[in-house]
């Protein structure tokens, strides 16, 4: 702009010049549009060289007794993955247990799980496809939400119910079981601050049942099963295909499923649910962390 000012007299010198300014200017408002589409650009790249996708939660079925020690594998990986976040059911005695608080071993070591800020803990209920006596799941809940008032800690909480054995087919009673509980949840302040609800039908179940619940398994199978069941594309038939609210579980894995392939696995999985939990186990698979726990950990983290 101030190059304008300078050249009034002479006119060719100052055709010349303002030629010049408009070209300077032009170059500097290339510069400018470069500077806005640029970082845009960049990160696109940095994304597409990534190609993970979508980040999603690492979901994990925490059914390890707390000895000493044990929950360490896990302990590891969320303080070295602030980055990504942990979905971790506990489960004391196929729920809370009878009393009002789990033994030592879990009032030591739920605390350090629920003091990271990437974790979410979440207390499992059986429902028994919803026929088990409502009172008794009831109490089962408000035993988990009353953890923090009785023992006077805090971080002795889970924020939210994982919901084992819901219904798949639809029944009006079954549905109300579950609305019910779901309010129940909804209302406990011990439960907070997520108050989040997963149901384990371990298959797509009824869609009326999906909307009362913050997050459906609609996949607990092995391997071989899920690409028996063309992978990822069967969850295509869900309404919206609403990856926020899908929990995928594949246990099973063979050992050669790693590197590229275990990536390959995750990239997709990734695409269509926003809760994960792959493992290499046989047997046993949530009493234990597989061999492979640590790079399924890397691959969700990236
Ligand atoms: C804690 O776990 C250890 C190892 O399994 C066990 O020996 C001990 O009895 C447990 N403590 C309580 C209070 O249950
Ligand atoms: C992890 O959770 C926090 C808190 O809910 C959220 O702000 C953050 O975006 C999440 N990160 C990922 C990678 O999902
Ligand atoms: C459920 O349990 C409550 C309390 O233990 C009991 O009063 C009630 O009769 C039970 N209901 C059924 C249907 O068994
Ligand atoms: C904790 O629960 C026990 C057993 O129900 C009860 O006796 C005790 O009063 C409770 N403590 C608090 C602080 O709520
Ligand atoms: C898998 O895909 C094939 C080809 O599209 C189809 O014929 C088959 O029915 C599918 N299987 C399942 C279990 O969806
Ligand atoms: C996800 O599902 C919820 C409840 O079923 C629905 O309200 C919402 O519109 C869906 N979102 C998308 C993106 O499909």
């Amino acid at each position: 702009m101030a190059a304008m000012g300078l050249d009034k007299h002479v006119n060719g010198r100052r055709c010349l010049q303002s030629r010049r300014s408009r070209i300077i200017l032009g170059v500097f408002v290339f510069i400018a549009i470069l500077a806005v589409v640029i970082p845009p650009a960049v990160v696109v790249t940095l994304r597409k060289k990534n190609g993970m996708g979508p980040k999603a939660n690492i979901f994990v079925p925490l059914y390890v007794y707390p000895a000493p020690g044990a929950w360490d594998p896990l302990e590891q990986e969320i303080s070295t993955h602030p980055e990504a976040n942990f979905t971790v059911v506990i489960n004391p005695g196929s729920g809370p247990g009878p009393d009002a608080l789990p033994d030592a071993n879990y009032t030591r070591e739920i605390p350090k799980l629920a003091s990271y800020d990437n974790v979410r803990l979440l207390g499992y209920v059986a429902t028994t496809w919803a026929k088990r006596n409502i009172s008794a799941v009831r109490r089962d809940i408000e035993t988990y939400a009353q953890w923090p008032t009785n023992s006077s800690n805090p971080k002795i909480a889970v924020r939210g119910i994982f919901f084992d054995e819901a219904p798949q087919q639809y029944d009006e009673d079954a549905l109300s079981y579950l609305q019910e509980l779901t309010t129940l949840v909804k209302s406990l302040s011990g439960l907070g601050p997520d108050k989040f609800v997963v149901h384990n039908p371990g298959a797509i179940p009824d869609s009326r049942y999906m909307s009362t619940a913050d997050s459906t398994v609609v996949f607990e199978e092995s391997y071989d099963t899920f690409n028996e069941r063309n992978g990822t594309k069967q969850f295509e038939v869900l309404p919206n295909n609403n990856r926020s609210q899908l929990c995928i579980v594949i246990h099973s894995v063979p050992d050669q499923v790693e590197g590229s392939k275990l990536k390959d696995l995750v990239k997709k999985l990734r695409k269509t649910a926003d809760e994960i939990f792959v493992t290499h186990l046989t047997t046993d698979y949530y009493a234990n962390f597989g061999g492979r726990w640590g790079e399924f950990v890397d691959w969700m983290a990236k």
